[in-house]
């Protein structure tokens, strides 16, 4: 559905459909961002997907806003590709997804790199706290892409019922997310693992180059470690755990294990410093995508 809106008599900004999910792979592929297909899917039928087309109808930029239960919503999957960055566009699509959520009465939040950081305060997002992304790569680099495994992994024997789930994770995160959490846990690939109280647990999916460990929600720094510790006996491929700064001992204990700092994000909404939930009971983010 083309609008209105053009920057260059040739791009004009569409609403992505789930026919674009192969060429918004190419764009997030590009940036070297961990997203799978399913993620795109995801942000298509659960939210609204904006981007820009060239002449030749390819995929040029592209944002999206993702509603939660909630007083606020996400936005992201902010790409532009090389050639067509510092003309406006990523402004434009943020500007899009931020009209979208005022419509829904949600307030714009989203995890931002030091590049889209420069976008954002000039729209003013501010910054309510920082997430490093601490990666473990066992052998060789994280950027060849994971090759996706022949069968599926074993079912995990953790369970917990997805409202327990969803609880836990709205009390951390301050948004009820069961469509997220559910789509999540509908992969074929994915693995849960639930602490012994009950009082933590952990979703694991996985990403173009390494497994996304997120969200990892506990009531304190050593249910955390012991879920990562499962975690750890799980697998052998590399790993991204994108943790709140400010849980300092959990860095710590990660970085023991041989995990390295990879990147950097900000959690930025537009307007209000004053974080949602509780991060003090976020270990992981469900990655920056997400929140
Ligand atoms: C970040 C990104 C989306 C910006 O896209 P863009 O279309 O180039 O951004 P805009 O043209 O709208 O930039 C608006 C303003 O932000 C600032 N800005 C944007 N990118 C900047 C950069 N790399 N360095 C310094 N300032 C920058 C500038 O003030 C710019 O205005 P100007 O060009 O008139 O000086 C793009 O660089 C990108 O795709 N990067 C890789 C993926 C990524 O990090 N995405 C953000 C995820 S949160």
């Amino acid at each position: 559905m083309a609008d209105s809106d053009c920057l260059h008599p040739q791009h004009v900004m569409v609403e992505l459909k789930l026919g674009h999910v192969e060429q918004g792979l190419n764009l997030s592929a590009e940036a070297c961002w961990n997203q799978v297909g399913d993620d795109w899917r995801f942000f298509i039928e659960h939210g609204k997907v904006f981007g820009f087309l060239d002449e030749d109808q390819r995929l040029i930029a592209s944002a999206a806003a993702l509603p939660h239960d909630s007083r606020f919503g996400f936005v992201s999957m902010v790409l532009v590709t090389k050639r067509w960055r510092r003309n406006g566009l990523a402004t434009r699509l943020v500007n899009r997804c931020i009209e979208w959520l005022d419509r829904h009465e949600l307030m714009p939040v989203l995890d931002a790199t030091a590049d889209g950081a420069r976008v954002y305060v000039r729209q003013g997002f501010v910054s309510q706290f920082a997430l490093d992304r601490w990666q473990l790569v066992p052998s060789g680099g994280p950027d060849a892409p994971v090759p996706a495994p022949d069968v599926p992994w074993p079912a995990s024997e953790d369970s917990l019922p997805i409202a327990e789930l969803v609880a836990l994770d709205a009390r951390a995160t301050g948004a009820a997310r069961p469509r997220l959490i559910g789509d999540f846990l509908a992969r074929s690939t994915t693995r849960l693992f639930v602490s012994p109280g009950r009082n933590g647990f952990a979703i694991m999916r996985r990403g173009r180059n390494a497994l996304q460990v997120g969200p990892l929600v506990a009531s304190s720094s050593d249910v955390a470690i012991s879920l990562v510790q499962k975690i750890l006996c799980s697998t052998d491929e590399p790993i991204f755990v994108d943790v709140p700064a400010m849980a300092v001992p959990f860095g710590q204990w990660l970085k023991s294990r041989g995990f390295t700092v990879q990147r950097s994000f900000e959690r930025m909404a537009l307007g209000r410093s004053l974080p949602f939930g509780r991060p003090a009971e976020l270990f992981s983010s469900a990655g920056p995508e997400f929140g």
